[in-house]
């Protein structure tokens, strides 16, 4: 068995710093990807928010210094291959774009079917190979997915959602076990139900909204700044033994079955 004794002291006050790092947020003009944006940048990361929406994009870089904006659809593999040779060396990869079709599994389409895969699992897919390539090379990096509750409980109309969650979790299982020998770090975060455009649906039917609330054991929705806090840990050094691993932000979402509260 062999160990690792530190050759000096840890630096734990300087454990989240992202001094001299670069980043890029796929999805960073809006919702999580922006939070996500902004708390990188204020641990001292240099980050690019990239974005289909590049307005939205240009809005994010210039809410804090650090940032700056790149247009990018991530559904254009060719472009996304030119993102990862313009935007020189990345240490960070944040992706957050996605989509989801509520409806149930015999009223989806084919074509809708295509768009959320499309989007959810190809372009992660087009997005790890070609920044990993670079971070595998330079032998260090940390890649970072959104993946969902929905990765690990259902319910009915989200079908589609939930088998590409499920499949990003274990494609950047598998990327992790294929970059780790060479310094690449990949996870995912598994958010509960937070408020942002992608949720404007349910937001908008209150007992929706309601039922949705009570099934965590905060009893809320949670905000999208409070995700932001898991990509600076897993983004820096203080999670350097962390690979594989889904990282729950959901309020005690999936601890809780949710069918009743018995009384006291
Ligand atoms: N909001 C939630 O309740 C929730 C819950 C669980 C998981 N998640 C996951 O967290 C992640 C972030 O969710 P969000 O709510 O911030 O989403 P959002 O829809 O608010 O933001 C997504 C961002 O991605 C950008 N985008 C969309 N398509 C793109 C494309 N083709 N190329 C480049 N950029 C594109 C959008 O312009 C937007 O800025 C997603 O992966 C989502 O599945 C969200």
């Amino acid at each position: 068995m062999t160990t690792q004794e530190p050759t000096q002291p840890t630096d734990y006050a300087g454990l989240f710093r992202l001094d001299g790092r670069r980043a890029v947020v796929v999805g960073g003009g809006g919702g999580i990807g922006r939070e996500s944006a902004l708390a990188l940048a204020a641990h001292g990361a240099h980050v690019v928010c990239a974005d289909r929406d590049l307005k939205a994009a240009e809005e994010s870089a210039s809410l804090a210094p650090g940032l700056s904006a790149y247009a990018l659809d991530v559904l254009d593999a060719e472009a996304v291959d030119r993102a990862a040779a313009d935007l020189g060396p990345v240490d960070i990869l944040v992706f957050t774009a996605a989509t989801n079709v509520r409806k149930r599994l015999l009223d989806y389409t084919s074509e809708e079917f295509d768009r959320v895969v499309a989007l959810n699992l190809r372009a992660s897919f087009d997005l790890v190979r070609a920044f990993g390539r670079g971070m595998a090379e330079r032998g260090r990096g940390s890649i970072i997915g959104f993946s969902s509750i929905r990765a690990v409980t259902v319910e009915p109309g989200q079908g589609v959602y939930a088998a590409t969650k499920a499949g990003l979790v274990q494609l950047a299982r598998t990327a992790a076990a294929e970059l780790g020998p060479s310094g690449v770090r990949v996870n995912t975060i598994a958010p509960g139900v937070v408020a942002t455009p992608l949720t404007a649906q349910i937001r908008a039917v209150p007992e929706w909204s309601a039922a949705y609330a009570d099934k965590s054991a905060l009893g809320r929705w949670s905000r999208p700044d409070e995700l932001a806090g898991a990509v600076v840990y897993l983004a820096s050094d203080a999670s350097s033994f962390v690979t594989g691993s889904q990282l729950f932000v959901d309020g005690g979402w999936t601890a809780i079955d949710g069918r009743y509260t018995p009384p006291s």
